[in-house]
């Protein structure tokens, strides 16, 4: 019998598309087969996120869009994952009756059951968080490809009061440091050139004894020629042992996301950030003396409830001490049953949506800025993939994250290679593949001479 086909779409963070492929996994260990497009799909996953109100609204959009599959063939089960399926619940099913499974992030290993009951026309919802699931043992399905996504730790303890994560996520817990390792050397075999850890606070991972710098250096060690990321870390959890383990250790990236959200401290408190701007600002200049050519990148809300100009002139201030090399800038968007939800939303659209743009606009100039000097200079590169722009160009990263496009020459997916850069703007770096220098041979050294 033909294997069935599940066709899984992305919304929302990393971890949702780390998520994404080990319930790839869990159906592939399951007898079904995966489909690149909906259209010949038995089964459609919407992993979904619930972030802000607009990642919301793109997911009901595209449920109204995936109508047509059902009516073109009724025996189409419709599932929706992740963090709104979480939120949600029995509403997504009730709401326009083309959903048939809602399954929360920690209850993935239901669905080929689900998935069976569904296509005998039972509808499901599984939501339960839970305090220890980590799927450990399941081997995500991964695209070929040259960069590895590993979920380390999931859930969230911190509850920033305007949050959802803690709610959709549930608590946190970390991976073993044994599995980790065991998922690394599998992607060193497979010839992945890059691994990102992943969490949500992934600087709060601990197994027993061992805290995330041990399990840094541990990673970095396993295949020194991977580079290794992670992502994202809060600020109150990033320890001067964890600093050192990224300058002493070649293989991990000097690039840290480090979300600061507001520079004002009266915001910051009502936020429950756990830090004051001047805190960060001293951590900032710790890791900067620690790591000399480490780039920094932040996540930063304009127009949190209460906010007066004077609280948001203290965001661009810090912008501008700590001059990051890009940020993610994001409208206060007010989530039911977090803390800030019952603080109102007293900043109207038209005054955020001016603030966003000038943080933005702000940060643009800065990330030009600190692009400039690469002018002239060379870079170190992992080629990716394609440019979107053109089939003649590659595209890539420095270790410093910054996309890099240039000719792609005789460089092959996954090399690592040296750019001389001729030309940035704020987002991209324009350069050339740097020939390897020829080695003059001894006798021509001679003759010449
Ligand atoms: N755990 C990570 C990421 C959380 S979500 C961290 O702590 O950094 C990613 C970003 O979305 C947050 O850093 C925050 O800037 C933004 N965000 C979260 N909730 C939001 C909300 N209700 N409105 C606007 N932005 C929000
Ligand atoms: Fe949300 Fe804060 Fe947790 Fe990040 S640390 S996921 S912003 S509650
Ligand atoms: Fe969104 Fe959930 Fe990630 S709310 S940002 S998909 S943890």
């Amino acid at each position: 019998m033909q294997k069935r086909k599940v066709y899984i779409e992305t919304y929302g963070c990393q971890m949702n598309v780390a998520d994404s492929e080990v319930v790839a996994g869990i159906m592939d260990n399951n007898n079904y087969a995966m489909a690149n497009d909906a259209a010949e799909a038995d089964v459609i996953f919407v992993n979904t996120c619930s972030v802000r109100d607009n990642a919301e609204h793109r997911v009901h959009q595209r449920l109204q869009t995936l109508k047509k599959y059902k009516s073109n063939s009724p025996g189409v089960v419709i599932g929706v994952l992740g963090c709104m399926a979480e939120r949600l619940r029995a509403e997504l099913i009730e709401k326009g009756n083309i959903v048939d499974l809602v399954v929360g992030p920690d209850e993935y290993r239901k669905l080929p059951e689900l998935v069976e009951n569904a296509f005998s026309g039972e509808k499901g919802i599984a939501v339960r968080l839970s305090r220890v699931e980590n799927y450990d043992d399941i081997v995500p399905l991964r695209t070929e490809g040259v960069s590895a996504w590993i979920s380390v730790m999931r859930g969230c303890d911190k509850f920033c009061t305007f949050c959802v994560v803690p709610f959709t996520r549930g608590r946190e817990r970390s991976r073993s440091v044994k599995s980790v390792l065991e998922e690394v050397r599998r992607l060193s075999d497979a010839g992945f050139r890059e691994i990102t850890l992943l969490g949500q606070n992934v600087n709060s991972y601990r197994d027993g004894d061992s805290d995330f710098a041990d399990l840094m250096e541990a990673v970095s060690s396993v295949d020194r020629s991977i580079r290794i990321r992670f992502t994202t870390s809060h600020p109150q959890d990033m320890s001067e042992k964890l600093i050192r383990t990224i300058a002493e250790n070649e293989n991990i990236c000097k690039y840290i996301h480090l979300p600061v959200q507001s520079g004002s401290d009266r915001i910051l408190k009502l936020m429950n950030r756990t830090y004051t701007s001047a805190q960060y600002l001293q951590l900032v200049e710790k890791i900067e003396s620690i790591i000399p050519a480490v780039s920094l990148s932040t996540d930063i809300i304009a127009g949190f409830p209460t906010e007066t100009e004077a609280d948001y002139k203290q965001t661009l201030e810090v912008m501008k001490q700590v001059r990051y090399d890009g940020a993610f800038m994001f409208k206060y968007s007010p989530r039911e049953n977090t803390k800030a939800w019952e603080m109102g939303d007293d900043v109207s659209d038209e005054i955020k949506v001016q603030r966003l743009n000038e943080i933005i606009e702000l940060q643009q100039k800065i990330s030009l800025e600190q692009n400039q000097p690469l002018v002239g200079k060379t870079v170190e590169v992992l080629v990716e993939r394609e440019s979107a722009k053109s089939s003649d160009e590659w595209m890539g990263r420095t270790d410093a994250n910054k996309v890099t496009v240039f000719p792609k020459g005789n460089a092959k997916i996954g090399d690592l290679i040296k750019v001389k850069v001729h030309k940035v703007n704020s987002a991209t770096l324009f350069g050339m593949i740097e020939q390897a220098k020829k080695e003059i041979p001894e006798y021509r050294v001679a003759v010449n001479l």
